[in-house]
C-alpha cells in the first residue's frame, strides 16, 4: 500500500468549477515522475490533493494507505511536502533560517536536530550565503530554494515541487537535479510539475501528461514525445533537440543530443559510401 495513489479522482472547486476529472495514478515510494501539460490542465489542484491541502469531491487520495480525506492537512503535509507554485504563497518568516526552522520547531524536533537538518538542506540547496536575509530581499528564483529548503527540511516521504525550473538559469538547474538525487537515493518519491521539457526528458524517465482537467498519457520520454496526437492536445513543445530532429523530418523520435549527433553521423557515412561505390 505505500506510495502515493488517485483512485478515481475529481475535484470541483467551491464556486463549482470541475479542475480535475477521473484521474488514476500512482507514484510509487523513491520514484520521480514529471507532470506536464497546458497551462490551466489541472495539474496544480492535483499536486494539492497529493498533501492533503485540497481533498477530492470525489475518488480518493491514499498516502501509504491512508485516505487524505480521514486525516487533517497537518498530518497529510507531515508525509508529503508541497512547493508551491507561487513562493510568496508559502514563505511568511522574516529570514531564511527561521523560514527553515519552522516546521521542524513546530514538530517540537531537539535543538540539535533542528539544527543539523537546517544546515544540510542549507548546503543541499546553496543557500548559506543568505541563510539571515530576508526571503523578500532576494530573487524570485532563489526564493523558490528557500521554499525547497524549508520542505525538505521536514524529511518528507514523498515531496511535490511546482514549477521549481520556472525563472532558473543552468546553473540552478543543475542544483535542482542534485537534490533529485539526493531524494532519490534517500528513497523519498518526487513529484515535480514543470513546462521546461529540456530538464523533464535529461531528469525523468517517467512522465504523465494532463489536459483539460485529464491525465492522457504516463510513459517514458520517448513513449510521450512519439506520439503527436498528445503533444497537440496537451499543448506541450518538443525539447529542443526533439524540435530539430522533427522540423528535419527525422521520423524516429530523438530526444537527446547524442542520439542526434549519432543519428546525422551515420546518415553522413552512408551518404559518402553511396558517393564512393
Ligand atoms: N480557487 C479556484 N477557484 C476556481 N477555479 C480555480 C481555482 N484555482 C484554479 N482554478 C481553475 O482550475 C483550473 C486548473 O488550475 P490549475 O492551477 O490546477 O492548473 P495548472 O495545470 O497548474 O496550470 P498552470 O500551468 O498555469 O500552473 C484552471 O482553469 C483554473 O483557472
Ligand atoms: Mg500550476
Amino acid at each position: 500500500m505505500e506510495g502515493i495513489e488517485f483512485q478515481d479522482v475529481s475535484f470541483h472547486y467551491p464556486n463549482g468549477f470541475l479542475a480535475n476529472e477521473g484521474l488514476n495514478l500512482k507514484v510509487r515510494p523513491g520514484e520521480r515522475v514529471a507532470i506536464i501539460g497546458q497551462n490551466g490542465a489541472g495539474k496544480s489542484t492535483a499536486a494539492k490533493m497529493m498533501n492533503g491541502l485540497y481533498k477530492p469531491t470525489q475518488g480518493k487520495v491514499l498516502v501509504n494507505g491512508i485516505n487524505t480525506k480521514e486525516k487533517t492537512t497537518a498530518q497529510i503535509a507531515r508525509m508529503v511536502g508541497y512547493v508551491f507554485q507561487n513562493p510568496d504563497e508559502q514563505i511568511f518568516n522574516s529570514t531564511v533560517i527561521k523560514e527553515i526552522e519552522y516546521m521542524p520547531r513546530y514538530f517540537h524536533l531537539p535543538e540539535e536536530e533542528i539544527k543539523a537538518r537546517t544546515e544540510e538542506v542549507l548546503s543541499l540547496t546553496g543557500l548559506e550565503h543568505c541563510r539571515d536575509m530576508n526571503p523578500f530581499d532576494i530573487s524570485y528564483s532563489t526564493r523558490k530554494f528557500v521554499t525547497i529548503a524549508a520542505v525538505l527540511a521536514t524529511k518528507p516521504l514523498y515531496t511535490i515541487w511546482d514549477e521549481p525550473t520556472a525563472g532558473q538559469d543552468c546553473k540552478h538547474t543543475v542544483i535542482l537535479r542534485k537534490i533529485l538525487d539526493y531524494l532519490q537515493e534517500r528513497g523519498v518519491g518526487v513529484v515535480v510539475i514543470t513546462h521546461d521539457m529540456d530538464f523533464v526528458v535529461n531528469t525523468f524517465d517517467r512522465i504523465v501528461v494532463m489536459a483539460n482537467k485529464h491525465i492522457i498519457a504516463d510513459g517514458t520520454p520517448k513513449e510521450i514525445f512519439s506520439r503527436e496526437e498528445i503533444i497537440r492536445e496537451s499543448c506541450i513543445s518538443r525539447p529542443q533537440v526533439g524540435n530539430i530532429a522533427h522540423e528535419a523530418g527525422i521520423e524516429q523520435t530523438i530526444l537527446f543530443r547524442q542520439e542526434l549527433v549519432a543519428y546525422l553521423s551515420d546518415w553522413e557515412s552512408k551518404r559518402k559510401e553511396r558517393q564512393q561505390s
